[in-house]
């Protein structure tokens, strides 16, 4: 059995422990945004990329949701430095790529530019307010973007859930072993609830196995912190889903909270990691009003399938309805917003920390008891 095409065609392969850097090259200072994509390109998530974004990619990312030779591709994917930094380059010049003082790689300039950010939050976040966090980020890194290809020849530190640090290949190699033909892949910045764990457990009643797929890189402060979210997805795993059905890996990128577009990317680079099938709910990766509700699913009419080479499935908004005593959706329940039992993601978090028990058609018990405790241990 062969495995889906990455995309592009070819999984980029570019971490090389064994590169010797030289010592006399000069460094760039990696944000955790840059190091978390840096790693990213180099075990292939981000094929078919293999460096940070020269300047026609990057603009015709921007305005088309193409890279300059066609490709779909929705997110930039920039090294920023300062303007001063920027001046002492030189093009083709070897740079390392230091994050707190150790070197993890190795850029080979080719080239910089200074982007027009409001066009670029415009474009990918639809909106240009510093009030979005993706937005805000995007206004505080530097301000000259340097391209050029990348390796890396460092991986990031783990503390914990080593065990869930599985790069596409070997997400690649795992769902071959288990004979999967068709796998959905889920991505989430939250535990997982029960309207989750309905709109999973619906989609794997069609493909073969389930790649849950949660996404650990930077978050804004109030998400519930990943390792507390580890915890809940394995008792979660454990008492209530098939072992032999599910995977469960890291995404180790940052969330841009792009709702439509970051779909697209999130959708994308499932592919590389194996997938061929993606769930898109309500507001995917979106944040506050600046989205609405089914945006992140419409963005999908604008290209063919063979242009993402992965099927989306689009669920809409789910829930526990009283009156029909199980699980439905928008689409499935008849009944009106009284049966239904629908809370915030702001207002569980609020709950939790005040050590308050959400209700159980909204969250598994056993996901609560580990979520309050390691709230707690977090001081959240
Ligand atoms: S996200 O930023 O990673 O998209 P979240 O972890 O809340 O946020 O969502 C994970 C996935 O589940 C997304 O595809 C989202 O659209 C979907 N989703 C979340 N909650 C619901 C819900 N109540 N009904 C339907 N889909 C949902």
């Amino acid at each position: 059995m062969t495995s889906i095409a990455a995309h592009g065609g070819e999984l980029v392969q570019r971490y090389h422990p064994e590169y010797k850097i030289p010592n006399d090259l000069t460094e760039i200072e990696l944000d955790t945004f840059s190091l978390s994509d840096l790693e990213l390109i180099a075990i292939g998530g981000f094929s078919p990329i293999t460096g940070f974004m020269n300047q026609a990619d990057y603009e015709s990312v921007v305005s088309t949701i193409r890279l300059e030779d066609g490709t779909v591709w929705s997110i930039p994917i920039t090294l920023p430095v300062t303007e001063e930094r920027a001046a002492q380059l030189s093009k083709g010049e070897e740079v390392k790529l230091v994050y707190k003082g150790e070197v993890y790689g190795l850029i080979t300039v080719t080239d910089w530019f200074t982007p027009d950010k409001t066009l670029e939050a415009e474009q990918v976040y639809r909106t240009s307010d510093a009030a979005h966090p993706g937005v805000k980020k995007l206004y505080e890194r530097p301000s000259v973007y340097v391209s050029g290809p990348i390796i890396l020849t460092k991986r990031l530190e783990r503390e914990r859930f080593e065990q869930y640090h599985l790069d596409p290949k070997e997400t690649r190699a795992i769902f071959k072993e288990n004979g999967w033909k068709t796998i959905v892949g889920f991505q989430t910045r939250n535990p997982v609830h029960r309207a989750h764990e309905y709109i999973q457990k619906s989609a794997l009643e069609i493909v073969d196995g389930l790649l849950l797929n949660p996404l650990v890189g930077e978050t804004k402060s109030d998400d519930i912190p990943a390792d507390v979210r580890m915890e809940s997805y394995e008792v979660l795993l454990d008492k209530y889903y098939p072992k032999d059905r599910v995977s469960l890996a890291v995404f180790p990128a940052a969330m841009r909270y792009a709702g439509p577009r970051e779909a697209i990317f999130h959708a994308l680079v499932r592919k590389n990691y194996g997938c061929t099938h993606f769930i898109v709910g309500r507001d995917h990766a979106g944040v506050g009003d600046y989205y609405g509700t089914y945006d992140a699913q419409t963005i999908f009419e604008q290209f063919i399938e063979e242009d993402l080479g992965i099927r989306p499935l689009f669920f809409e908004h789910s829930f526990y309805c009283k009156a029909c005593g199980n699980m439905a959706s928008t689409k499935t329940c008849p009944h009106d917003a009284d049966s239904r039992v629908i809370l915030s993601g702001t207002k569980v978090r609020e709950m939790l920390s005040n050590g308050d028990v959400p209700p159980q058609e909204f969250s598994r018990p056993e996901v609560v008891e580990v979520l309050i405790r390691g709230m707690k241990k977090v001081g959240v």
